[in-house]
C-alpha cells in the first residue's frame, strides 16, 4: 500500500531548524492497522502528513499503491488522495454551520447523487458510528468526542482505501474513547489500512503494529502475533 524510501523533512522556524522525520524507511502493506506512538514533538503527525499526500517531504519518496505520490502532477495526486485517502485532523475540520448530516455529506455533494439519496448515505454512515440520531444537530451541540466521531464517519463517504487518524482519543471520555476505538476496528475489519498517532497506550494496542517515534526517527516495532 504504501512505502517510504529515505523520508526526511526539516523544518526550519525563525532560525531554528528541526528534524521531523530523519531518513524514515517504512512500509505499509495493504489492510495494515498500524499505531504511531511517541512523545510530543517526536514526528507523529509530519509523518501522517506526509502519508495523506497533503505535504511533500524535503527528501526521499513516498510511494501509494505502486504510484510515487510527490511526483505525480498536483492535480492526479489530488485525484488519488480523494479516492484513496481520509484523513481526520486533530482539529476535525468540521463546518459549523451545518447539520452533522451535512457535515459527512460534503464530499458526496459533487457526485451528482440526488439529494436525498446523499442524505440517506450519510445518515448510514453516523449510525455506523452510533450518531445517527444527533444528524440534524450543529457540530457545537455535541461533545467534543461525538465531533471527533462525525469526523470519522464523514472520511467514509468517499470509501477510501487508507484511514489516517491524528490523535483520535485525545480528551475523550472512556465511552466515546471505546466507541472510536470501535469504529476504527471495523474500518479496518472492512479491509481498510489504517494508521493512527497516538498517546494512549490502549488506543495504539488495538493496532497490529506499533511504531516508536524519536526524534524524527522510527525506533521500534512491536508487532502483535496473529490471535
Ligand atoms: N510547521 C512547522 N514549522 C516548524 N516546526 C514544526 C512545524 N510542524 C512541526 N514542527 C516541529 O517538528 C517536530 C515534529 O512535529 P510533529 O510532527 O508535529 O510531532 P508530533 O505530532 O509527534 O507532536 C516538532 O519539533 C515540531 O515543533
Ligand atoms: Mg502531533
Amino acid at each position: 500500500m504504501y512505502e517510504l524510501h529515505s523520508v526526511t523533512q526539516i523544518y526550519e522556524h525563525r532560525g531554528n531548524v528541526v528534524t521531523a522525520l530523519d531518513n524514515c524507511n517504512l512500509e505499509i502493506p495493504d489492510n495494515d492497522f498500524i499505531s504511531i506512538v511517541g512523545p510530543s514533538g517526536s514526528g507523529k503527525t509530519t509523518l501522517l502528513s506526509i502519508l495523506s499526500g497533503m505535504m511533500a517531504p524535503l527528501s526521499g519518496s513516498v510511494f501509494l499503491g505502486g504510484l510515487p505520490l510527490y511526483e505525480l502532477p498536483v492535480d492526479e495526486r489530488t485525484k488519488l488522495r480523494g479516492e484513496k485517502i481520509g484523513f481526520v485532523f486533530q482539529s476535525f475540520n468540521l463546518v459549523k454551520w451545518l447539520s452533522v448530516c451535512e457535515n459527512v455529506q460534503i464530499s458526496l455533494m459533487f457526485s451528482g447523487e440526488p439529494a436525498g439519496e446523499q442524505r440517506a448515505r450519510a445518515l448510514e454512515l453516523l449510525d455506523r458510528v452510533g450518531l445517527s440520531s444527533r444528524a440534524d444537530h450543529l457540530p457545537t451541540e455535541l461533545t467534543q468526542g461525538q465531533q471527533h466521531l462525525v469526523a470519522l464517519a464523514r472520511t467514509l463517504s468517499n470509501d477510501p482505501r487508507v484511514i489516517l487518524v491524528d490523535q483520535p482519543t485525545r480528551n475523550l471520555d472512556p465511552r466515546t474513547r471505546k466507541q472510536v476505538m470501535n469504529s476504527l476496528s471495523q474500518f479496518h475489519e472492512d479491509g481498510r489500512t489504517i494508521v493512527i498517532a497516538t498517546h494512549d497506550a490502549d488506543t495504539a494496542a488495538i493496532a497490529q503494529r506499533t511504531i516508536l517515534m524519536v526524534d524524527g526517527v522510527y525506533q521500534e516495532v512491536a508487532v502483535k502475533s496473529a490471535a
